[in-house]
């Protein structure tokens, strides 16, 4: 059970990963105008799922055969029709209370909650702040992807780590595959000198560590357990670039390093980068190997 939370919170890590890339962008705007999240009072669609949900197991027998078909969030029909409901609901706010003024409405939100993201002056913001369907009116702000912050952002250090015996064991006996851009095996996030407490010799394992003239002898530990590399498509086809791609597990982009390190480097890894000190990382499953 605890190494399938662990296996779950990776995955939200990488999911937040990717949601931070492709939404942390600052918006153009006028002086005057500011991006805010306006949310809603009035239930979002989850909300009513979870309604017709309990509705129906009240009815136990002869439960209404309607009911039980609307009871289905896959039912594409019925989220279409609710969606359209609650988008309709946050045009006609923004129609009545900003009449004949000019915003820009970037998203609705329906499903965890109910809102939009529009770009408005503050005394418009503050117009809808005093409406009484509006729960509140927040301005919208930009998020560093400072992976630092990471394990207590998800509450690990008091949480999942507590539970699993201390960072210094949170996800001990796991081994994580990664594909990716490669790895390189002189960060510290993969060194296995660790004075106390060294890393198992893993039972079952039997992936095998390349040796290359990037990746040599020696490159693999007993935290970097196993590498390999698939180039061989690429180059077949003409479009392996030799001068910024390794034919070798040698990460060529950084990428591969860093998500194989959010989710399994070692813990209290000092990241400084140009002189600039951005405290220490870990790997949110600091034992896996
Ligand atoms: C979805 O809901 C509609 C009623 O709105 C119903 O006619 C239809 O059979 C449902 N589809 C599924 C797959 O449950
Ligand atoms: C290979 O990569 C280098 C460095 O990024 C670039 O300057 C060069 O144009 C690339 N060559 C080809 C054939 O794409
Ligand atoms: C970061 O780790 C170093 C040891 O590597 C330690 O001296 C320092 O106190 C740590 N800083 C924080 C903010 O935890």
């Amino acid at each position: 059970m605890e190494k399938t939370y662990l296996t779950h919170i990776l995955f939200v890590v990488f999911c937040l990963d990717m949601v931070m890339r492709v939404c942390c962008q600052d918006y153009p705007s006028a002086e005057v105008t500011a991006v805010y999240i306006v949310t809603l009072k009035h239930a979002p669609a989850y909300n009513y799922y979870d309604e017709l949900r309990k509705r129906n197991s009240v009815s136990k027998h002869g439960s209404s055969p309607v009911l039980s078909r609307l009871d289905n969030p896959g039912n594409v029909s019925r989220s279409d029709a609710q969606y359209c409901y609650i988008l309709r609901m946050h045009d006609s706010l923004l129609r009545k209370v900003l009449s004949g003024e000019k915003y820009l409405k970037l998203y609705s939100y329906h499903y965890l909650i109910n809102g939009f993201a529009v770009l408005i002056t503050p005394q418009q913001a503050n117009k809808l702040s005093l409406r009484r369907e509006v729960a509140n009116v927040v301005l919208d702000f930009s998020v560093r992807t400072a992976t630092t912050h990471t394990p207590q952002f998800l509450g690990l250090p008091q949480g999942a780590w507590v539970q699993e015996g201390g960072y210094n064991s949170a996800g001990e006996g796991i081994v994580i595959g990664f594909i990716d851009t490669g790895i390189d095996p002189t960060h510290p996030s993969f060194a296995d000198d660790l004075a106390a407490n060294a890393y198992p010799v893993p039972q079952h394992f039997s992936g095998i560590c390349e040796v290359t003239r990037d990746f040599p002898s020696g490159s693999c530990n007993r935290k970097l357990i196993g590498a390999r590399h698939f180039a061989a498509s690429a180059i077949t086809r003409g479009i392996f670039n030799a001068s910024q791609d390794y034919a070798s597990p040698f990460d060529g982009d950084g990428h591969g390093t860093h998500t194989a390190s959010i989710a399994s480097g070692n813990h209290g890894i000092p990241v400084i980068v140009a002189g600039h000190h951005f405290g220490n990382a870990s790997g949110m499953a600091p034992r896996s190997q």
